[in-house]
């Protein structure tokens, strides 16, 4: 196939670095500080991040090069993609499930960016100031899931001004945005985890996270390891198609993608080194679910000088992760309604954030606040951990074993090798990564997808 030239009018990241630092922005979110420690600690720890590593390696490395490959090579959204490189084919029904896949994950991902703008409030008006303990934190949490206007508003706030950021455009708006904020937050969860280490009893929350006790490993934490290794990449569903699209061809794809993959992975062990001695030191449960870094976080500031700043700082840092996420999700819809459906950029945006914001409802209500979507009949979990499960592993999961087969068996791993290596710095171990995509991903993927299907064991 005739290279597809780049088209500066679709926007374009400017350089690199200009790239490396939205596409870490997209990896690096709630899926680092808020999903990744939640799993840890509900999944045995040390087990569960071994898994998720090895995950990481040997699945989302060789996806995230696929997914940058196809979008560069055909210059489209995710649906686009798969038309372009495949033409008369029906492929395109797998981007489709992705650009459906970024929608329902935004839907819920909203309502716990809600909750980093409704505790940065809280820390700005001393809500954490006294003695804070596990269990006045605890409660401090539950009071304000509950409150049902607070959830949805701060929700649909948060929507809001990933709506604003979108409109403006790729390199205006997401570029400008995270070049800046990204390194400072890295900074601050250096400090973070300093103090936390440092607290007495710390040592327990360490062993916890590297000491694996491998009678913990099940096949539940194997496919949430999965999820969780896709999900903080944001593989599976087409951001990194898109993303890879606004990538040029002078910039050396094998360093953009690294650079990412390692961003991405270090800052996620960094959230748990700040998250699990900090819950031993203070006796909260490692398995407290989705409030866990909520309730966690306000102990380690109450423990620190200066904490109320810290706090401030933190919430205002992760609000800012959450966004440079929230808008690639939203970017993989709207450039898909753009692109396939010529819709014009302003209407896609909103439409999108209102449709959206309509399916966050209840999820926002359903920690405490409507009892019925806190423990749906017959699921044994509430609404936005049923979506959390069902988009953030399994669509994903289902989503990055479709992008290896068409990749390795369709598209072609030569034609893909050759992208990569377009701006003349190949992928090191070129014929590994194509021995892992044609071969191991589908193995382990549809291999772990079909035993949880028969045995019926998914949550
Ligand atoms: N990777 C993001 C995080 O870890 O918070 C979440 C995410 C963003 C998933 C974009 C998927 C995606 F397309």
């Amino acid at each position: 196939m005739a290279t597809i030239p780049q088209n500066e009018a679709r926007g374009n990241f400017g350089s690199l670095m200009g790239f490396v630092m939205a596409g870490a922005g997209s990896a690096i979110g709630l899926g680092n500080i808020w999903r990744f420690p939640y799993m840890t600690g509900e999944n045995g720890g040390a087990a569960f991040l071994l898994i998720y590593l090895l995950f990481v390696v040997a699945i989302g490395v060789p996806v995230l090069f696929a997914e940058l490959a196809m979008g560069r090579a055909s210059q489209r959204n995710p649906v686009g993609a798969f038309t372009v490189l495949a033409p008369g084919s029906s492929w395109g029904w797998v981007g489709g499930l992705g650009v459906l896949t970024g929608f329902c994950i935004l839907a819920f991902y909203s309502v716990v960016a809600g909750w980093t703008l409704g505790y940065l409030g809280m820390a700005l008006s001393g809500t954490f100031a006294g003695p804070v303990d596990a269990e006045r934190s605890g409660a401090i949490f539950g009071d304000f899931v509950a409150d049902p206007a607070m959830a949805v508003g701060l929700c649909i706030l948060f929507l809001t001004i990933t709506a604003v950021v979108v409109r403006g455009g790729v390199q205006k708006g997401i570029q400008r945005t995270t070049s800046v904020l990204m390194p400072a937050f890295f900074a601050l969860l250096v400090l973070l985890a300093g103090r936390s280490l440092t607290l007495e009893g710390a040592e327990a929350g360490v062993s916890f996270l590297f000491a694996v006790d491998f009678s913990k490993i099940t096949p539940t934490v194997v496919v949430q390891a999965l999820g969780q290794a896709l999900f903080s990449l944001s593989l599976g569903m087409g951001a990194m198609i898109t993303y890879g699209s606004y990538l040029d061809r002078k910039a050396s794809m094998p360093l953009a993608g690294a650079s990412v993959a390692l961003f991405d992975t270090g800052i996620a062990i960094l959230a748990g080194l700040i998250i699990f001695p900090a819950l031993f030191a203070s006796g909260a449960d490692p398995s407290g679910g989705p409030g866990l870094v909520f309730v966690v976080m306000p102990t380690i500031f109450d423990a620190m000088p200066l904490g109320g700043v810290f706090a401030v700082a933190f919430y205002l840092l992760l609000a800012t992760a959450a966004l440079t996420s929230t808008i690639s999700l939203l970017e993989v819809v709207v450039s898909y309604l753009v692109d396939e459906r010529g819709i014009g950029r302003e209407v896609a945006v909103w439409g999108t954030t209102a449709a959206c914001a309509a399916l966050a409802v209840p999820s926002a209500l359903s920690l405490g606040a409507v009892s019925g979507l806190s423990e749906l009949p017959g699921v044994g979990m509430g609404f936005l951990d049923l979506q959390n499960a069902l988009w953030g592993n399994y669509a994903l999961s289902f989503g990055a074993l479709m992008i290896c087969l068409f990749v390795g068996w369709r598209w072609g791993v030569q034609p893909a090798l050759d992208e990569i290596g377009a701006s003349g710095q190949p992928l090191p171990a070129g014929a590994v990564w194509g021995a892992l995509v044609r071969f191991v991903c589908p193995v382990a993927v549809g291999g772990l997808l079909v035993y949880i299907v028969v045995t019926q064991n998914y949550f």
